[in-house]
């Protein structure tokens, strides 16, 4: 293979440093790509259909995005196969458990409508989210543990205000909260706490 068609690969392939990704594309890619290639953990790109190939296929699902957030997102999925986790999130995990607008903000991918909020560490047992929104909420709400367990929580509230679900975490792990709202309201705070 030409030297120049390996050189993208290589940059890409190249270990990650934490937190040197910007949080608003850690988000995307979470809210995006990761629907898709959530628990790949092959441990390496396999790039079959070529680095050009990879690039329109980015676009194709990212939209017009600049280089560098094409390479961050190509490097997320690296991550993800490579460390078999989610990337870390630049983000303090308030210690009440309730995250206010101003947070919720920063978690937010406006483009997809959908937030990606990590919940720390949740030892065993029930707990009840609580989600706020200025005006009717709908969507599909997802409890993702630190090994792509995923539950899904359909949520439809056709009233202003508020709408809260309970889920049961078997074993203690870090989790994350995900959003997809089909509503264009922003959330206005989200509360997480123990129900047993
Ligand atoms: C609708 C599902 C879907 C979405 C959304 C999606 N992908 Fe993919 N992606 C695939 C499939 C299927 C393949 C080909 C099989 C594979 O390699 O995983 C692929 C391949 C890739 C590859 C090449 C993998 C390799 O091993 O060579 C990269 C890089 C990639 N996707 C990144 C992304 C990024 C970044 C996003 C978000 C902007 C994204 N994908 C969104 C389904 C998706």
């Amino acid at each position: 293979m030409p030297l120049l068609l390996l050189l993208p690969a290589l940059l890409w392939a190249l270990p990650v440093q934490a937190t040197d990704i910007p949080l608003a594309t850690v988000v995307r890619f979470n809210t995006l790509c990761a629907t898709c290639h959530e628990g790949e953990c092959s441990g390496r790109l396999s790039f079959d259909s070529g680095i050009r190939a990879t690039e329109n296929h980015i676009r194709r699902h990212a939209g017009d995005v600049p280089p560098d957030v094409l390479g961050d997102l190509a490097r997320l999925l690296v991550h993800t196969k490579q460390a078999c986790s989610y990337y870390p999130m630049a983000i303090e995990i308030p210690k009440d458990g309730r995250w206010d607008s101003g947070t919720l903000a920063l978690l937010h991918n406006a483009k997809e409508n959908a937030w990606f909020v990590p919940l720390g560490h949740l030892p065993a047992g029930r707990y009840r989210a609580t989600l706020r929104q200025n005006g009717p909420i709908e969507g599909v709400a997802q409890i993702i543990s630190e090994r792509f367990d995923i539950a899904d929580f359909p949520l439809h509230c056709p009233e202003d205000g508020q709408i809260a679900f309970v889920f049961a975490v078997d074993r203690g792990s870090f989790h994350f909260l995900r959003f997809r709202s089909t509503r264009n309201q922003a959330l206005s705070s989200l509360e997480i706490r123990r129900a047993d």
